[in-house]
């Protein structure tokens, strides 16, 4: 009979990706996913190390965690990702239910660190590899519309205040034709949106191509599957990346380019390696090239140093640039980067002041952005139901914004639908399906 296996995911993207992975690596030896801890034999946290809260969520999990182990001795709790290579052995110290620690880089030998758990030791694996892709390890995927596909992994920019390179080892890209052959497979089982996932996707490289190469690639697959990517760093955008999202109907128009902050020496202090103004200039350049573009971006306050008059800088550039959305972060110091041992001296009360007051205007923006598209038509892929009523749809626009409409007759999940948008908020749009059954590449011919 299969075991169970019970994982729960923490942090970025890139770790519901490594979800995928690991699942796939521990069905070929019979366990089998459920939802329900009472009854696994494998429990597994994959975690994330970025800020301290986001560490102090999962210690605060595996205490509740452990009891199914008091129930079961035979249950194994495993502690996977960023917080698993970062805190190594450390952490059977913290939490000695714990029975198993892989690394991101290690999931391939799951199979072997289980083995020695159950033969009574600690299943330790946290080597960071300079080559490890799992391109060839098939992803554990339920049916669905939309799947993260990993292009690469690590990152090599060490940001000064980023645990990432630390617990995700140095970049390397996976094999074009691999990534292409994935999104083929995925395209046959009924999949119509991808998103190709990397800490900086503009620095993919396998042999000649660059990322550009990648993404035309990708959206010649199937000309009715949207294509997304994220994340992008600011100092790799070229032209032809932009030239490359304009001309494809099925890439979405849609990008997430993180500023962490509107002031140039703090930028510097940061290792960001760019300074506001040629930000800007991309930001220009790109809403030329790709009309109806949406932008995001990441921010952090309360960076070592960080005056008001730095603060007032990143507030002009949310201006600039109005965004149609923003992940904003207290700065937290995590200890091992450079910024660790720059002194964190803004007080709590200044930097919750200075995050306040930029949510605050970042939601003011995403509604101005959003009120415009009321009366308008807009063309989304519904993606299931929505999480308050099952008599409603909820999907995406290619602009990667919520849309919640009531159902109708005849419309299935995984279709294209025109949505007439009559209310808008600053997180969601609503409407009503006002044609249906649509094929992309034909719809976006007609009004380009
Ligand atoms: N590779 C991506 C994302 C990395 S982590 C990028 O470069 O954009 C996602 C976001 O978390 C970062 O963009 C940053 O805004 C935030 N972040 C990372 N380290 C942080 C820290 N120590 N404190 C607060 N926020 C942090
Ligand atoms: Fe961290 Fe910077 Fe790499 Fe992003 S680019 S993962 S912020 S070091
Ligand atoms: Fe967190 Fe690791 Fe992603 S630190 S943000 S899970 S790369």
């Amino acid at each position: 009979m299969s075991k169970k296996v019970y994982i729960e995911t923490y942090g970025c993207q890139m770790n519901l990706a490594d979800t995928e992975i690991v699942l796939g690596t521990l069905n070929k030896i019979d366990y089998s996913p459920t939802n329900d801890p009472n009854e696994a034999d494998l429990i597994l946290v994959n975690t994330c190390s970025v800020r301290e809260n986001a560490e102090q969520r999962v210690f605060g999990r595996l205490s509740l965690l452990k009891r199914y182990k008091k129930n079961n001795p035979n249950v194994l709790i495993g502690v996977l990702g960023c917080m698993a290579e970062r805190l190594k052995k450390d952490l059977i110290e913290k939490e000695k239910a714990v029975d198993l620690i892989v690394g991101p880089d290690e999931y391939r030998n799951l199979p072997q660190y289980i083995e020695e758990a159950h033969n009574g030791g600690k299943g330790i694996g946290v080597r960071l590899s300079r080559v490890e892709t799992y391109e060839d390890i098939i992803p554990y995927r339920e049916e669905g519309i939309s799947a993260w596909i990993s292009i690469m992994r690590g990152c090599d920019k060490f940001c000064s205040f980023c645990i990432v390179p630390f617990t995700r080892g140095r970049e390397r890209s996976r094999k074009l034709e691999s990534i292409i052959n994935e999104i083929n497979s995925l395209s046959e089982r009924g999949f119509k949106e991808v998103t190709l996932l990397g800490q900086n996707v503009n620095c993919y490289k396998d042999g000649e191509y660059d990322f550009a190469d990648l993404l035309s690639a990708c959206a010649k697959v199937d000309p009715e599957m949207r294509i997304r990517f994220t994340t992008s760093h600011p100092q790799d955008i070229s032209l032809k990346l932009l030239e490359t999202i304009s001309s494809h109907h099925n890439i979405c128009k849609y990008l997430h380019l993180p500023v962490q902050s509107g002031s140039n020496r703090i930028l510097e202090l940061m290792n960001r390696n760019y300074t506001i103004e040629h930000y800007l200039n991309i930001i220009e350049q790109a809403k030329k090239l790709i009309p109806n573009l949406a932008l995001t971006t990441d921010i952090i306050v309360g960076f070592p140093t960080e005056t008001f008059e730095d603060h007032i800088m990143t507030i002009e550039v949310m201006q600039k640039v109005r965004y149609d959305g923003a992940y904003m972060f207290i700065y937290s110091p995590r200890e091992g980067t450079k910024s660790y041992k720059m002194k964190d001296d803004a007080p709590y009360e200044i930097k919750n002041k200075r995050l306040n007051e930029i949510i605050d205007l970042q939601n003011k923006i995403s509604l101005e952005i959003n009120s415009t598209l009321v009366g308008k038509e807009e063309i989304v892929l519904i993606e299931g139901d929505s999480k308050k009523s099952d008599k409603y749809f909820s999907g995406k626009t290619d602009s990667n914004k919520v849309v919640v409409m009531p159902k109708i007759e005849d419309v299935k999940i995984g279709e294209y639908v025109k949505v007439k948008i009559n209310r808008a908020t600053s997180a969601t749009l609503f409407g009503d399906i006002v044609e249906k059954k649509l094929s992309l590449s034909q719809t976006l011919a007609k009004t380009a």
